[in-house]
């Protein structure tokens, strides 16, 4: 491959899946749809303005923390990696530690397709001497990786607290599918959002200028670009709590009146104050993750927190899986 040169694979069917999933979880009881969903090109923006929001801390404190640390990350890491990035969005992270880094190849995995490219392309711009193999895939169900030179080191990123997003169970397997495709001398660096002050995560999902809300509304405006939906926006409304017997922030799309609604030519009932669960976020504490880490094969080696003990970084040592 020549300097500069981005090779992009496709593993996702997009429209298939998001019918089904959607249409699915609008005929359950309690109605819901994946937060995967949230992003297409218009999410995946909405998504970076919420990350330069004052009250959403963790881009500002997972940024602060590998900027810190981004030395004794690289030492532990070494040279010459394949650097697979899981959930790579706009791949701004992950350049806090490529000079450093040098690794062999950049394979940054997205569901957001067009996002992907544009983030691919800006990178290569950046980094000329970077070889970029871009994935666009649903890595929660599984991870397949398009590119691995034999007997290089796998070191995958996962930042943002995007573990969170995922239940419990399903963190779980999702880990130990990580900790198959790094085996056996890879390692995983992941961001994690920590437990803390209900006031101070209340305002981090509810944003005073009502960015979070924008992109929570997105979902109902995707499904009426992309499935001929016919959901009328301001009959919705943002709601996102938290919940502390649970340790995770909910959001919801609550109906503001009864109504019904089509999509695809089906017709979907909502009750007034009905709502349609589309996201959790988990937040752990710093032991609690470990042991997760743990029970997915992983060696939890290194964990790194800001001085609010805010957010923390792992580092996961995938050795001995
Ligand atoms: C991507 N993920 C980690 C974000 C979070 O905080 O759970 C998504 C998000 N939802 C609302 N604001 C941000």
């Amino acid at each position: 491959m020549t300097a500069c040169a981005i090779r992009f694979y496709d593993y996702f069917p997009a429209v298939d899946s998001f019918r089904a999933e959607v249409l699915e979880g609008l005929g359950a009881h309690t109605k819901r749809i994946a937060p995967k969903f949230f992003y297409d090109a218009c999410g995946s923006q909405l998504f970076e303005a919420i990350c330069d929001l004052p009250e959403y801390y963790l881009t500002r404190a997972e940024t602060k923390i590998l900027t810190t640390h981004a030395p004794e990350i690289s030492r532990l890491i070494g040279p010459g990696c394949l650097l697979i990035e899981l959930g790579s969005g706009n791949s701004r992270k992950v350049r806090l530690l490529l000079e450093a880094l040098q690794p062999t190849a950049y394979l940054p995995m997205d569901i957001s397709r067009d996002h992907l490219r544009h983030a691919a392309h800006l990178l290569v711009t950046d980094y000329p001497w970077l070889e970029v193999h871009a994935t666009c895939i649903d890595y929660s169900r599984r991870i397949d990786l398009p590119y691995c030179p034999e007997g290089t080191r796998k070191i995958a990123f996962f930042p943002g607290s995007s573990i969170g997003n995922f239940e419990p169970d399903d963190a779980l397997a999702f880990l130990r599918d990580v900790a198959r495709v790094l085996q056996t001398n890879g390692a995983l660096l992941i961001g994690v959002d920590l437990k803390k002050d209900t006031g101070v995560l209340h305002a981090a999902y509810n944003d005073s200028r009502g960015i979070t809300a924008k992109f929570n509304l997105n979902l109902l405006a995707r499904i009426n670009r992309e499935l001929d939906g016919r959901f009328m926006l301001d009959n919705f409304e943002h709601l996102a709590f938290y919940n502390e017997a649970r340790g995770r922030i909910e959001m919801h799309l609550a109906s503001r009146c009864q109504q019904a609604v089509l999509v695809g030519g089906q017709r979907f009932q909502f009750a007034q104050g009905e709502t349609v669960h589309t996201e959790n976020s988990y937040k752990y504490g710093l032991e609690e993750f470990r042991d997760l880490a743990r029970q997915a094969g992983f060696e939890p080696l290194r964990a790194w927190s800001d001085d609010q003990g805010l957010f923390s970084v792992h580092y996961l040592d995938a050795r001995s899986v």
